[in-house]
């Protein structure tokens, strides 16, 4: 009998490429998305390219109870959860962080109350790199300390607590994932990156670039502590982090309760700006004109992860290259020049 997760957030950059991953393994899948940062017709292509049918979406906000409980009263029972609902813009946290708060914390405690109810305790958590601030050990493992420097960070930071928390007191398994710096797309070009406006992420500004429609990339900052001045980070394939959430959904399903892991999910290989751009350049044969410009505030120079926790716990490791990174994001840029909205 094949397990039925609920995917909140599945319509998202990474849910909608985790949700391709989990189909083909043969998972039924619910889909709750309120599409405040993603569109229906992601999960046309998910059911498109992964053949099946067992793809049930509905449109929704977690932090409405009854319509969480709809998600879980919808196909039947749900074994596990993978919970990517959230709002995911740092300077949009600062500026408005009463919503962050709201989406991200108190969204996180309605769905697992109603988890509770249903004796459904098995969760994975999309958490982020950003709970460790500006470190300066590297590379970064996950008994490193937190010190989130923003509210979306202090949010993710409180729902790992919320669910280490239940994982001792209510016997939950948990996995909170610390995803670095999530790129590329699909190699099929159907799903991919799609930011709403100007991109803050540098590699979709990148292709947006490479496609026309930015005149060319602002570098923040040449004046870092790094080889070449620009700030590192530790990319990896949007297909590498997919395949993480199924090694963990997996292995939690296996593991008895009380359980809760805290993983890095990176390559351990950091990046900088400079090598990013060049490497995309070689990937498409294409140039792309920058400017150096000032440091963007909340910025810090350097983010690569120690991904040992993750091999050793789930037998996982990212495989593809920047060079695979920037061909696959290329593919998804030209046959989407203006992402789903187009397709709309
Ligand atoms: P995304 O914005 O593409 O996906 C998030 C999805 O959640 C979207 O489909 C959006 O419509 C949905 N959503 C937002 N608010 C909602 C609400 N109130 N109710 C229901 N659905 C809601 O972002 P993503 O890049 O796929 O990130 C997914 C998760 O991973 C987020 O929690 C983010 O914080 C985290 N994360 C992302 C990155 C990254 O660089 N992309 C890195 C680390 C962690
Ligand atoms: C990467 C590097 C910039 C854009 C973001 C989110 C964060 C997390 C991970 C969710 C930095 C430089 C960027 C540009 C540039 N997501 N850059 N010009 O800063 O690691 O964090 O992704 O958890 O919340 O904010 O990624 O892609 O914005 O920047 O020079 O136009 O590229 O200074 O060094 P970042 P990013």
């Amino acid at each position: 009998m094949a397990n039925r997760l609920l995917i909140t957030g599945g319509a998202g950059f990474i849910g909608s490429h985790t949700c391709v991953v989990l189909l083909e393994q043969g998972y039924e899948l619910v889909v709750l998305d309120s599409f405040d940062n993603s569109s229906p017709v992601a999960s046309e292509r998910v059911r498109e390219l992964s053949g099946s049918q067992a793809l049930h979406v509905l449109k929704g906000d977690i932090r409405n109870a009854e319509t969480v409980n709809q998600a879980f009263r919808c196909r039947g029972p749900i074994d596990g959860v993978i919970h990517f609902a959230g709002l995911k813009a740092v300077g949009e946290s600062v500026a408005n962080p009463l919503l962050y708060w709201d989406v991200n914390l108190n969204g996180s405690r309605v769905l697992a109350a109603a988890m509770e109810q249903r004796s459904c305790r098995t969760l994975v958590f999309s958490s982020t790199a950003t709970v460790y601030g500006e470190p300066e050990q590297f590379p970064l493992r996950e008994d490193s300390p937190t010190a989130p420097i923003h509210p979306y960070a202090q949010t993710k930071v409180a729902v790992e607590q919320m669910l280490q928390a239940l994982c001792r007191q209510k016997n939950w398994r948990v996995a909170s994932l610390r995803y670095f710096n999530p790129v590329g797309a699909h190699p099929s070009g159907r799903i991919g990156e799609d930011p709403l406006g100007i991109p803050n992420n540098l590699f979709p500004f990148i292709t947006q670039v490479a496609a026309g429609r930015r005149s060319h990339l602002r570098i923040f900052g040449s004046d870092y502590p790094t080889p070449d001045g620009t700030g590192i980070r530790d990319y990896l394939h949007v297909m590498d982090l997919a395949e993480a959430h199924s090694a963990t959904i997996s292995h939690l399903l296996k593991q008895d309760p009380c359980t809760h892991l805290t993983l890095n999910i990176g390559t351990g290989r950091g990046l900088s700006v400079l090598e990013v751009v060049r490497g995309f350049e070689q990937a498409t044969g294409l140039t792309i004109p920058f400017e150096v410009v000032e440091r963007r505030p909340g910025d810090v120079p350097r983010l690569e992860a120690c991904p040992d926790q993750a091999e050793m716990t789930l037998g996982w490791r990212a495989k593809h290259s920047l060079l695979e990174m920037c061909r696959d994001g290329w593919t998804w840029q030209q046959a989407n020049p203006t992402g789903y909205r187009s397709a709309a």
